[in-house]
């Protein structure tokens, strides 16, 4: 059976105190919404609804990169999360299988859960509703239950107070197939305190139709929702907390995990070496026992078997290493190929590159890539070695076994084999350091004597 993902996004989130929409704040460098469709990626939908309002087209072109084929309605007036899900009707005219709903602004809930409430709806119950047990239920929509039924959801401002006694409460979720939903949610009125059209009404009008709606439970912390700055800051770090235990589950191995930050979608093999204090930026896959020294920043790169990375190195989007190479200290690598086997070990800069193997780069060597205008390519071939301090002038080819000698400033390209020598010559005059010292010393002295 098809499904499709429904992820209300058009609150303006006032309390985060910030001109950016509140679903475009970022967690481990994904935006909220991104994780909340990741969530639901689970269940492999046909189609990705965003229902948005505050901040659309942000949010439309940010969404858009991420998941090209989503469609982002608009929900002009925020009426509630049920007159949100009804924005995306048309978007589903046609479509007649589940659908499931999320929030925008609830970035941890398991894709697990909401395959279970998918499984629930495959049970027999016309809604699947996620519930958890609160610490402090005050907030939320709380589960009236009949036995295993769910008889209806109350929000807080509504509820009395024998309901107001209820721990077990509404995460937000809810599966159901959709021309259903869009029937049930037709018949919902606004006749309530906050005057507005609540999806969690569904479940009553269901209950008066012979409809049963089950509750999948879950853990507290999966459906906490993001409001304030606090909130994001307190999401960040459980995120964190949890990627480095999964990093350690899945055999990688890291002295002070805790030291370390990942990306949303950090990938690292297993008996790869993190050290200390290594930051990763979105995009990056490290390969099974490749190290990554300590202090380095990788973003949009990947790193293959047995490659080494920095202390203090800089990897940034289009670097590809590959296997046994090796970036040393105070190395910066943007869009770069490094074949395998080559060294870059000190002090260098190599952007809009390809190195071949087990090439070495010498200390202090760059890539002269941009021209104040455009960017431009630096070739090197195989077996090569670049010396030290070797400004290559892109664009500029290097041949396989070619050398450049130290200091050299390479203009033109160099062919298979050659040597080449592009500095001034040196020149030692005997004796003349001396000279030299004395007359600087005497002219010190003079200049002392004429002050006092
Ligand atoms: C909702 C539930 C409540 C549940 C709680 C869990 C309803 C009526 N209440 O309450 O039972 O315990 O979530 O956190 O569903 N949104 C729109 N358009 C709107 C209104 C909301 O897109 O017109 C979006 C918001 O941006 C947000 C989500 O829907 O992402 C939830 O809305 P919010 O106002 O936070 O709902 P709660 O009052 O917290
Ligand atoms: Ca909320």
């Amino acid at each position: 059976m098809p499904t499709a993902l429904i992820v209300l996004a058009a609150g303006r989130g006032t309390r985060m105190n910030s001109d950016l929409p509140k679903v475009l704040h970022r967690i481990a460098d994904a935006p909220l919404v991104v994780h909340a469709i990741n969530s639901g990626a689970a269940i492999e939908p046909e189609k990705v609804i965003i229902v948005a309002g505050h901040g659309f087209e942000d949010v439309q072109k940010t969404v858009l990169e991420y998941y090209p084929d989503a469609i982002v309605v608009k929900q002009e007036d925020q009426k509630g999360t049920g007159h949100a899900v009804l924005q995306a009707k048309m978007a589903l005219s046609d479509f007649d299988g589940d659908a499931v709903v999320v929030f925008g602004d609830t970035p941890f809930v398991r894709p697990e859960t909401i395959q279970k409430m998918i499984d629930m709806r495959k049970g027999g119950d016309a809604i699947s509703i996620l519930g958890f047990e609160a610490k402090d239920p005050s907030p939320f929509g709380r589960l009236v239950m009949a036995g295993d039924t769910l008889e209806k959801i109350v929000e807080s401002k509504d509820a009395s107070d024998t309901e107001k006694q209820i721990s077990l409460c509404n995460g937000g979720l809810v599966a159901a197939n959709a021309p259903q939903l869009f029937d049930l949610l037709s018949q919902v009125d606004d006749n309530n305190a906050s005057g507005e059209i609540y999806l969690t009404s569904i479940v009553d009008i269901a209950a008066t139709k012979g409809l049963t709606t089950g509750v999948v439970r879950c853990d507290e912390a999966e459906t906490m929702g993001i409001n304030t700055r606090a909130d994001l800051a307190h999401a960040q770090t459980v995120f964190q907390k949890d990627k480095r235990a999964a990093m350690l589950e899945n055999g990688v191995y890291m002295a002070n995990a805790d030291s370390i930050f990942f990306s949303f979608d950090t990938e690292i093999g297993r008996d790869a070496i993190i050290e200390p204090y290594v930051v990763f930026g979105p995009s990056v896959t490290i390969e099974t026992g490749a190290t990554i020294r300590a202090f380095s920043h990788l973003e949009g790169c990947h790193v293959a078997r047995g490659a080494s990375v920095g202390p203090y190195a800089r990897l940034r989007p289009g670097a590809e290493l590959n296997e046994n190479v090796k970036v040393g200290n105070f190395v910066e690598v943007k869009n770069a190929v490094l074949d395998e086997g080559a060294k870059v070990s000190h002090l260098s800069y190599i952007g809009d590159a390809h190195i071949g193997r087990e090439t070495n780069v010498g200390a202090g060597t760059i890539t002269c890539n941009y021209d104040g205008f455009m960017k431009h390519r630096t070739e090197i071939g195989e077996n090569a070695f670049i010396g030290s301090n070797t400004m290559l002038v892109a664009p500029v080819t290097i041949g396989n076994q070619a050398m450049t000698a130290t200091g050299s400033v390479i203009n033109s390209d160099v062919p298979d084999g050659a040597l080449a020598i592009a500095r001034g010559r040196q020149v030692n005059k005997n004796g003349l350091a001396i000279k030299l010292f004395s007359k600087l010393r005497n002219l010190k002295e003079k200049r002392v004597a004429e002050k006092k």
